[in-house]
This record gives C-alpha cells, sequence and structure tokens, in this order.
C-alpha cells in the first residue's frame, strides 16, 4: 500500500543507511574497519532472525561483524567469558547480546558486563544513565529509531501528547526519556501506561502521538484514539495464518481499524522494525569513532 498517510520505516532505514555508509568510509580514510560482535544464545526463531538481518545490514554497509551463536544451555559464566574478551579485543567496537536470554543467565548481570563504550544498545546502566540526564553516548536504537522516523516526516513532538503503551527496557522507558528531554525534537508530555493501567483508553484517546509498545496483537482499536492521532506502532507479533508460512505478523494496532482516523501510521512490517538496525549501525559506528579516537560529524550527509 502507497498512502501518504503511511510513515514508511523503511524509507527512513535507507536514509540513516546512505549517511551510515559515509561514516564507514570516513572511518576507513582513518584506517579503521568498524565491527560489531553479536551473541545469540539458544534458538529462539524471531532472535535468529533478527540476528540474521544484524549481520546482513552490516555486511551491506561495509561494517564487519561476527555472530557468535552459543547453545541455550550456556552457563552465566561461559557467557561472562565471552564478553570479556570482546571487551578485550580491541579490532571490536560494539557488543549486541540479543535478548531474551535464557533463563539460567541473568540478564541484568550480562548487560553491566559489556564494556559501556562498546553497548551499541544503551543497555548498561552508565548509558541509560547518560541518556536520562540528556547527555548520551548513543541512543537506544528502537526508540531512537522512532525518534528518527517523526524527524524525517516532520511531524512537531514539541508540547503533544505522546502516549506510550509499554514499559519495557528496550522501548517504553528509554523511549519516554528520550521525547521528555527538554531539547529539539523532543519537549513532548509523556504518559507512560502499561498493563496494570486502569481505564487505559482514557489515557490513549487524549495522544497526539501514540506509541504501542506492549507485545499484544493488534490490541489498539479505532475505539481507543482520538480523530488525527500519528499511530507508532512497534509491535511485530506473529499470528497464525493460512499461508506456506503458517503465520503473518502484525503490529500492537489493529491497523485496519484505526487507519480511517489516523493522521499517520507506521505500517507492520516496513515500519519501526527497519529502523532499529539502522540505528544499531549507526551506534556501531559513533562507538567505533569514540573508541578510535576519531571525530566524524553525525550529520554528514
Ligand atoms: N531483543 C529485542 N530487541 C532487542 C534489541 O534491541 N537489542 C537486543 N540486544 N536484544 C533485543
Amino acid at each position: 500500500m502507497d498512502d501518504p498517510k503511511l510513515l514508511k520505516g523503511k524509507i527512513v532505514a535507507q536514509h540513516v543507511n546512505q549517511r551510515v555508509e559515509k561514516m564507514v568510509q570516513l572511518l576507513n580514510e582513518h584506517g579503521v574497519q568498524p565491527k560489531l560482535s553479536v551473541v545469540l544464545v539458544g534458538d529462539d526463531p524471531a532472535s535468529k532472525v533478527y540476528v540474521k538481518r544484524k549481520g546482513k545490514s552490516c555486511e551491506k554497509l561495509g561494517i564487519k561483524s561476527e555472530t557468535i551463536q552459543l547453545p541455550d544451555t550456556t552457563t552465566e559464566g561461559e557467557l561472562l567469558d565471552i564478553i570479556e574478551q570482546l571487551n578485550k579485543d580491541t579490532d571490536n567496537h560494539g557488543i549486541l547480546v540479543q535478548l531474551p536470554l535464557p533463563k539460567q543467565i541473568r540478564e541484568e548481570v550480562i548487560i553491566r558486563s559489556v564494556n559501556p563504550l562498546k553497548d551499541v544498545d544503551c543497555f548498561h546502566p552508565q548509558n541509560v544513565g547518560l541518556l536520562v540526564t540528556g547527555n548520551p553516548y548513543v541512543l537506544p536504537c528502537t526508540p531512537a529509531g522512532i525518534l528518527e522516523i517523526l524527524k524525517y516526516y516532520e511531524i512537531e513532538t514539541e508540547g503533544k501528547h505522546a502516549v506510550i503503551i509499554g514499559r519495557s527496557n528496550i522501548v517504553g522507558k528509554p523511549l519516554a526519556n528520550l521525547l521528555v528531554q527538554k531539547q529539539k525534537m523532543a519537549n513532548a508530555t509523556v504518559s507512560v501506561i502499561h498493563s496494570r493501567t486502569k481505564d487505559l483508553a482514557e489515557y490513549t484517546r487524549q495522544a497526539d502521538i501514540l506509541i504501542a509498545a506492549i507485545g499484544k496483537a493488534e490490541f489498539v482499536h479505532s475505539d481507543m484514539i482520538k480523530d488525527g492521532t500519528v499511530v507508532i506502532d512497534v509491535g511485530i507479533n506473529r499470528v497464525d495464518a493460512d499461508n506456506e508460512k503458517g503465520y503473518r505478523l502484525v503490529g500492537d494496532v489493529n491497523f485496519d481499524s484505526v487507519f480511517s482516523k489516523v493522521a499517520r501510521i507506521t505500517p507492520v512490517p516496513g515500519g519501526v522494525g527497519p529502523m532499529t538496525i539502522a540505528m544499531l549501525m549507526q551506534n556501531t559506528i559513533t562507538a567505533a569513532s569514540f573508541q578510535e579516537g576519531i571525530t566524524i560529524e553525525k550529520t554528514a550527509n
């Protein structure tokens, strides 16, 4: 579908990728080959797909990448040893440990073990602190991708009521912290609502910008929004379908139900999804430049 209401993350991601390619060239001119290492523990099918896409994107943009695949019986100690090696490896600039991790491994312990300078996810408490206080090292990938979409399509956030459904550490909480910052492309009034919020639709109906990141297929319906809402759908859910794969992907928003009411909306797929990887590529370049002591202009486009 090619409708002017659509916020096409796929196109914005291409725009970011062009910027990243130029930054890779600049690093190469300084004799630096940026490198990202991705660690996947276990064989969750969705995680496998994401990790493969990350590797492909690196290859396309001239970023060296390595995927370390470990069995789901891996112990916390074994994973810590691998991260320690990656922390020490000066050829490696970025470390991404794909979440979720198997039950025997504590996520918070792993996140804290990554060298903050190589933390391309912006999950380490040091980087989260820098983000919250308005002086970030890198931005968390999915929230940064959402801001990039809003910027590309010139959607004003200042003074707007942004309502975020979902309080995860990966999307909801960091996005709230970004949108509330006292700066251009932020300055929003932010509400974070979640599974325990009473009368949830009371809040969603007040949203100028509604971000759905709750992980429930087609959760948001037309009676939950007002006319003219900008809807950002972060969800990627598999639902049974009568096709070759046996499933199709849907967001956290019931697209057909809300479409006539919204001002703009991100589709699923092709909306926020491609942005997460594009921002990861950008973060890898930021991390490589910082570690190598090279200043490159992020807006080199
Ligand atoms: N699992 C789902 N999203 C993410 C992400 O952005 N980073 C990592 N490391 N794991 C994830």
